[in-house]
């Protein structure tokens, strides 16, 4: 073959190639509100930076091309001008469906992501293992799963889910740092409905199994909500831009810009009964930059809020009890929302502020039985380890063992302010006096009128910030309409904080 001829071969390789499984089944991928895994990549990638690796990967000689690509794209480019790496299944070739050669794609490409240090995407559209390719299938899935573990807590690991996925396909997102679903568009089960209607006879649509609905409220196993794969694209983009790309790394600095509207706002925010709920957001964003949260898990466990924001440009992880539903109580999920997200800020340099309004630990027989002791546990956990900046808020209620959990001064918090509004106790007042004071209760002439009377007493005297301040618990009260500048300055001393634990192999987190 003469230059030329191989010139024009390679192009036609190449053109095959990108043409992934063909026009009909990309018809079918747009006619059913899906892109392309290319169409994807394009649209996420900042204009003209992806390259792609592997293009000729495959089982057959490329003459004989069967499966372009193997089904899946691989590669890596610029983010806002920030290298990150990504896989993207595409589903016009075999379903997306996972083969030898298409793991083996993955696999460097999270090597890849872990030898220069950048974050890496997965772009989930896939059938899972391709039956086709039996144990060498399976064993790939075990390939990603081991990276995936590996490169936990060293760069941020996204996975998106783009359309059904299934079996393996749904462990390697579960193994990584945050998952988005498109909402009506994907779907995650290890078994779908077929299997179950076989087995247990339940009938079961696909989206009520694993739809963005559903994994977003009921099963918390995904984070983030899009209403289409543009709004998706956009908010991966805005995660990002709060991460750095690996755990050796600070996350990048953004303009500095101010709260908007009045601190005043912020005195107007807590009702004067305390048994009054408010929304805990609209003191968030009172004090962070803009007055914006990006949510994490934000239809899920809505008894507690996290999410980042920044202060004067740096980036910080807001953890919040949420008194507007379940009066802010901790429960099971919201443990289990609190834990990961502390986790994940401390692994990769974000400083923790934590607003706390919280009542205790939820009771019950169902939190009890669904091991709210082993889940609950996971915060004190969390907290404990965690060794970057920490600054608490005390808002209002901080009551037992949920007081303890919600970073305060005993789990290394560096720095907790109360409003004066707080009451930091054992237990709220109407609680604590029935137990008490029973006696007096039951034995005075008027129990009801006697038992309001010492629960006033007893708020008088415990429910305050001022106990917990005398012994050093709290470092300051102070005026609400000062938290911003309180929180900014506790976090620039504590920029060069450093805090060390005892070298061990790993810890056994209750889980
Ligand atoms: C090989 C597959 C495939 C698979 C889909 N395809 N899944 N090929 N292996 N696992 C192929 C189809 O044959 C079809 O090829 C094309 O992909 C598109 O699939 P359709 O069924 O036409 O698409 P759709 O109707 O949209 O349904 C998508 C689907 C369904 C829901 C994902 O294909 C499905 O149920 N697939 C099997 C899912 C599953 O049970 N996976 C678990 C595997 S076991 P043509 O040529 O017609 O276009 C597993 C265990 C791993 O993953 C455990 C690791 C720990």
């Amino acid at each position: 073959m003469s230059m030329q001829e191989k010139l024009e071969q390679l192009k036609k390789l190449r053109k095959q190639i990108e043409a992934g499984g063909g026009p009909e089944r990309i018809q079918k991928q747009h006619e059913a509100g899906k892109k392309t895994a290319r169409e994807r990549i394009n649209a996420l990638f900042d204009a003209g930076t992806f390259v792609e690796m592997d293009v000729f990967a495959g089982e057959e000689n490329v003459a004989d091309l069967k499966n372009p690509g193997e089904g899946v794209v691989t590669g890596h480019g610029m983010i806002d001008g920030r290298r990150v790496y990504i896989f993207a299944q595409d589903f016009t070739v075999t379903g997306g469906s996972l083969g030898r050669i298409h793991a083996a794609k993955i696999c460097k490409t999270l090597d890849a992501a872990m030898k220069v240090g950048a974050p890496v995407i997965g772009l989930n559209d896939s059938g899972g293992a391709r039956i086709q390719e039996g144990v060498d299938a399976l064993n790939g899935y075990g390939e990603i799963f081991y990276r995936n573990t590996i490169a936990s807590g060293v760069i941020p690991q996204i996975s998106v889910i783009m359309g059904p996925c299934a079996g393996g396909a749904v462990y390697s997102p579960a193994l990584t740092d945050y998952i988005f679903m498109v909402a009506e568009k994907s779907q995650m089960f290890i078994t779908g409905p077929q299997v179950i209607k076989a087995t247990t006879g339940e009938d079961v649509s696909m989206e009520a199994l694993g739809g963005a609905a559903t994994h977003n409220q009921v099963s918390g196993v995904a984070h983030f909500m899009a209403d289409s794969e543009e709004d998706c694209i956009s908010m991966i983009r805005q995660l990002l831009s709060y991460l750095p790309s690996n755990n050796l790394s600070e996350p990048p600095l953004s303009e500095v810009k101010s709260p908007p509207g009045d601190a005043e706002e912020l005195i107007k925010v807590i009702p004067d009964d305390p048994n009054k709920s408010y929304d805990v957001r609209n003191i968030i964003r009172y004090v962070v930059d803009t007055g914006e949260l990006f949510e994490v898990h934000a239809n899920y466990a809505l008894n507690a809020v996290v999410g980042f924001a920044r202060l004067e440009g740096q980036a910080v992880g807001i953890i919040a009890n949420q008194p507007n539903y379940l009066a802010g109580c901790l429960d099971i999920n919201a443990s289990d929302k609190i834990s990961r997200f502390v986790r994940f800020c401390d692994c990769f340099n974000i400083p923790l502020l934590t607003f706390m309004d919280v009542p205790g630990y939820l009771p019950g027989t169902g939190q009890e039985y669904g091991g709210i002791i082993r889940h609950g546990a996971k915060i004190l956990y969390a907290y404990s380890e965690a060794t970057v900046p920490k600054v608490t808020i005390i808002l209002r209620k901080a009551y037992g063992g949920a007081y303890v959990a919600m970073c305060s001064s005993s789990l290394r918090a560096d720095a907790v302010y109360a409003w004066p509004t707080a009451e930091i106790a054992v237990m709220g007042p109407e609680g604590a006096v029935n137990i008490i004071c029973r006696k007096e209760i039951n034995e005075s002439e008027n129990p009801p009128e006697t038992r309001a009377r010492l629960t006033e007493e007893y708020r008088d005297k415990f429910a305050n910030p001022y106990i917990a301040s005398a012994r050093g618990y709290v470092l300051d009260v102070i005026d609400p309409r000062e938290t911003r500048a309180k929180v900014i300055s506790a976090f620039k001393e504590l920029a060069t904080k450093r805090e060390g634990r005892p070298r061990k192999k790993h810890g056994n987190m209750p889980c």
